[in-house]
């Protein structure tokens, strides 16, 4: 009895090993959306150097492979990074080349799915996946990131989402600054050398970076110039009393603040301006 018992129980044991290889390897089929190809040393120089990185950022590969990224991004730029792939044995090479490296202090791997992991701390995207995994991705970065962030991708861009930047070495490289949300009705207040205090009301169209701003004061309109947006920092110039006023200021969520340079030369005058979000177009 006890042997037949034993017996019925390896047999269990055994059908249950067989049902967590199964499930591991149905996982794997559904969430490689990739398969490994690693970007050349010289191309992964290339994103951390167009991406500006430095000492102060927090660099995640999502996707990390043998985690050349993240380990080049803390030898040689100084930053702590962070990356996560899917394959254990990936996640495995990456620690012992950062343990080569000397940089285990300033980057963690992760073995996981990328589309699960939290990359709010991100100041640096970077990817080497596949156009339509970058396009899955993007309403993630959209949500998750904070404006000014870099995103860096090997190869691969985000459908009609402009990229900032395409750099070609070898392979393309695209890169996208996250956009502050600036769509709506603002009201502007400056008080302007050579006008006197103005108070417009501006509306915004924006998609992705590009932006359409318009300005109204009473019955005037007036045509908005050379409008900017690169993360958070927004400019644009408006023609009033046959002076250029050219704005330029710092979104943070519902207020603008900066200055508006007024003249050109010697004869240049700096003065503040603000404005306040008062509702959506
Ligand atoms: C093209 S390789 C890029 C590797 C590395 N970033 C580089 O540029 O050298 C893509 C990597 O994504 C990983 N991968 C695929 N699907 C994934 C997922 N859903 N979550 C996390 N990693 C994934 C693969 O295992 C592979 O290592």
């Amino acid at each position: 009895m006890r042997v037949a018992a034993k017996a019925r129980g390896a047999g269990v044991s055994r059908l249950v090993a067989l049902l967590a290889l199964l499930s591991a390897a149905r996982a794997a089929a559904q969430f490689f959306d990739v398969p490994y190809v690693p970007t050349p040393q010289v191309v992964v120089d290339e994103m951390l150097r167009l991406a500006e990185v430095r000492a102060d950022d927090f660099v995640i590969d999502l996707g990390c492979g043998d985690g050349r990224i993240p380990v080049t991004a803390a030898a040689y730029f100084g930053a702590r990074a962070l990356g996560i792939d899917i394959d254990p044995g990936r996640i495995a090479e990456s620690q012992a080349n950062a343990k080569a490296a000397g940089v285990t202090g300033r980057v963690e791997f992760r073995q996981g799915n990328l589309f699960e992991l939290d990359i709010r701390k991100a100041t640096v995207v970077t990817m080497y996946l596949l156009p339509d995994i970058n396009l899955k991705l993007r309403p993630r970065l959209f949500d998750a990131l904070r404006p000014g962030t870099r995103i860096v991708s090997h190869d691969f861009s985000m459908g009609d989402w402009k990229p900032d930047r395409v750099h070609t070495v070898q392979k393309k490289i695209y890169v996208w600054v996250m956009p502050a949300r600036v769509a709506g009705r603002w009201k502007l207040e400056a008080d302007l050398p050579g006008v006197g205090a103005r108070s417009y009301e501006l509306e915004v169209r924006q998609k992705f970076q590009e932006i359409e701003p318009f300005a109204r004061e009473e019955k005037r309109n007036y045509a908005v110039w050379e409008p900017r947006l690169n993360g958070s920092a927004i400019s644009f110039i408006i023609v009033d009393n046959e002076l250029a006023h050219r704005y330029e200021g710092v979104v943070e969520g519902t207020r603008i603040e900066g200055i508006v340079r007024t003249g050109a030369g010697t004869a240049e005058v700096q003065t503040p301006f603000r404005a306040v979000r008062i509702g959506d177009l």
